[in-house]
């Protein structure tokens, strides 16, 4: 199985992605980067810690920097709750820390898998662009870097333009598809207009409900209830969009979404459209491709997928 490592601001579905990453065969999880996002970076690490214990996973947890590289914090407590896990409340674990920074955990992670680690960002940008000031040969250290992020023929979900992973440190995520662009395989990125595809209705709740009598199932019901009420007090009806496991899923298996090579930047100056993606799809730019982006998804075939995954967690 490839080595994962899971940049993530947890969050109901980053929360459901690292489920996944337990469950799936294919994947072997190294380090977890906790970076601050849906909720403050401390508490991003905490409920990834308590996850791994409930989910007896033993995988260094990194706590990463408490603010974005410019622009001071912000958090999504209305999308993902107080705690950042809707409903749920986690059982309360000794799990500790790595002794190491976020940053400091994708360099050592990177090092030790040469060529052959997968990095997943499923949060802001902030610990990966501060890893490359401490290795700048950190892309081509990667297998290959996958990302949840940004809105490119689509409505943002953070103001107009702007989807959250981006938005909240553009800066970053600026730099980290600058330094990619000289990567040897491109960056994979689900943005909103693909991963908006992905809808959770009352009966995948159901069918998530059946799949496993582990106790990380009643966890994240208990926290997609949250995420279902927010989607329709948003205007959305009776559902959630589920962005994070999906990219994750891809990562792993290369099954459920189509790309495009696309030359790809990040607005830093607009005073209207600051952290938007602007993607060159007709070449005015004369710029390389700089990412494979998501254009289609196999929404249905990633629901059954995750449904049979969850049902290979064990209890033990
Ligand atoms: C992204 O923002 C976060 O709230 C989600 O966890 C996902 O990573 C979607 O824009
Ligand atoms: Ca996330």
């Amino acid at each position: 199985p490839a080595p994962v490592l899971l940049d993530c601001d947890t969050g109901i579905d980053d929360a459901i992605a690292l489920t996944y990453l337990a469950a799936t065969p294919a994947a072997r999880l190294v380090g977890i980067v906790s970076t601050g996002g849906n909720v403050p970076a401390a508490q991003v690490a905490r409920n990834n810690l308590d996850l791994c214990a409930l989910l007896d996973l033993d995988v260094p947890v990194a706590l990463g920097a408490s603010a974005p590289l410019v622009e001071p914090a912000r958090f999504a407590e209305d999308t993902h709750g107080p705690t950042g896990l809707g409903y749920a409340s986690l059982p309360a674990s000794d799990r500790a820390l790595a002794d190491r920074s976020g940053a400091e955990l994708w360099v050592d992670a990177a090092r030790a898998h040469p060529g052959e680690l997968v990095g997943i960002v499923i949060g802001p940008h902030t610990n990966l662009a501060l890893a490359l000031d401490l290795e700048p040969e950190l892309p081509h250290l990667l297998r290959r870097l996958h990302i949840m992020g940004g809105a490119i023929n689509h409505r943002g979900n953070t103001g107009p333009t702007g989807e959250w992973n981006i938005a909240v440190d553009p800066e970053a995520a600026q730099r980290v598809f600058a330094a990619f662009s000289w990567a040897p395989a491109r960056p994979v990125l689900g943005p909103l207009d693909v991963t908006e595809e992905v809808v959770f209705t009352a009966e995948t709740l159901a069918r998530l409900g059946a799949a496993s009598t582990h106790p990380v199932t009643a966890v994240l019901l208990d926290a997609l209830r949250w995420y279902v009420e927010f989607h329709e007090a948003d205007g959305f009806g009776p559902i959630a969009h589920v962005h994070d496991p999906f990219v994750v899923a891809h990562a792993v298996t290369g099954r459920f979404a189509r790309t495009a090579p696309l030359a790809l930047d990040v607005e830093l100056d607009g005073t209207l459209t600051r952290g938007q993606t602007v993607g060159d799809w007709l070449g005015r730019w004369g710029r390389e491709p700089n990412v494979d982006v998501m254009v289609q998804a196999d929404a249905a075939g990633f629901v059954d997928h995750l449904v049979e995954t969850l049902g290979l967690l064990r209890v033990v």
